[in-house]
């Protein structure tokens, strides 16, 4: 018997839910995965996660997948246009199975109503605070593992190209330290009714981001605009709320960048966040499929 709590995790996954189980596991945790596909739970062991498989705005599923659940970390599912329906059911389904501890997994500035994603995590927040739940949020800033996708570029071309301005300031997090902060906040004492806001680095413009590739690669890497016509083409795949969530981010980008700053991170980690020139390197040693 474990002493740790039966933990779910929704989203389980996705690039963060991975990131949170492999935290949790690696603290001796048994975790319930609520996962889209089946399929996504092969890599776990079965004796220590379990499953749910399905939609998460299915209201009988969260009665089962809350069942004997301590604790719950909620991820919801990136640029969710139902964000708010989900955290509703979820708030309200914890409510009522009795789960003694809610993480929501939300994001740096949900203050901003200038985009969508970020504002619909605010009004889930509101939502947690008045429920009768003992709650922690955590708010990361965006990850520096969405570097991937400019990576190709980077070594093929020697180009950093974001859909936004260069000059645009952003503060990353590696999301192995968000996952170390979520476990924790799921095993520790402590954190009830705290707002964390989750930064690794000071904001950084696009043209420094580069810089640390040039000192990574040895050779000269320089930042530009991805063009958005470009990026249109490539993000074919996504419905129009998403598409639109995403522009409206990049417009404010633009403007105003994304600007946190890495003391409450270092505190919770009691050690320094892990620096974008450790992030460069791996991905610079990264074979492809890693
Ligand atoms: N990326 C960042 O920099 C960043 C920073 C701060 C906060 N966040 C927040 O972190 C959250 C998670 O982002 P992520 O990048 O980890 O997302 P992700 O990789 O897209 O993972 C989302 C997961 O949710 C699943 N899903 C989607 N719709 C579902 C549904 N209706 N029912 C059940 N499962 C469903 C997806 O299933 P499939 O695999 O089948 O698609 C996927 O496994 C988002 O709310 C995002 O706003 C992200």
């Amino acid at each position: 018997m474990t002493a740790f709590p039966n933990i779910l995790v929704t989203g389980a996954g996705g690039k963060t839910g991975r990131h949170v189980i492999a935290a949790l596991l690696a603290r001796g945790a048994r975790v319930r995965a609520w996962v889209r596909r089946p399929e996504q739970t092969a890599s776990w062991p079965q004796d220590r996660v379990s499953r749910v498989a399905g939609d998460l705005m299915a209201p009988d599923l969260w009665t089962r997948a809350l069942a004997g659940v301590d604790a719950i970390y909620h991820i919801p599912p990136n640029m969710f246009p139902d964000e708010e329906a989900l955290g509703e059911l979820a708030i309200a389904s914890a409510e009522r199975a009795g789960v003694r501890r809610f993480v929501y997994h939300s994001v740096l500035h949900p203050q901003v109503e200038a985009m969508p994603h970020h504002w619909h995590k605010m009004r889930v927040e509101e939502r947690l605070i008045a429920s009768s739940l003992t709650y922690t949020i955590l708010q990361p800033t965006a990850y520096m593992q969405n570097l991937a996708a400019a990576w190709p570029g980077i070594r093929d071309e020697g180009v950093l190209r974001q859909p936004y301005t260069p000059d645009a300031r952003i503060s990353l997090v590696d999301l192995g330290d968000v996952a170390e902060v979520a476990a924790r906040a799921l095993l520790e004492p402590g954190h009830a009714y705290a707002i964390y806001e989750l930064a690794g680095t000071p904001p950084l413009s696009q043209h420094e981001i580069a810089a640390l590739f040039s000192q990574a690669l040895g050779r000269a890497i320089r930042a530009e605009r991805l063009d958005r016509d470009v990026w249109a083409a490539r993000a074919s795949g996504l419905s129009d709320d998403a598409r639109d969530a995403l522009l409206k981010m990049f417009a404010y980008y633009d403007r105003h960048g994304l600007t946190g700053n890495p003391h409450v991170l270092r505190w919770l980690l009691g050690r320094a966040p892990g620096s974008l020139a450790r992030f460069v390197a791996r991905l610079v040693a990264s074979k492809p499929g890693d």
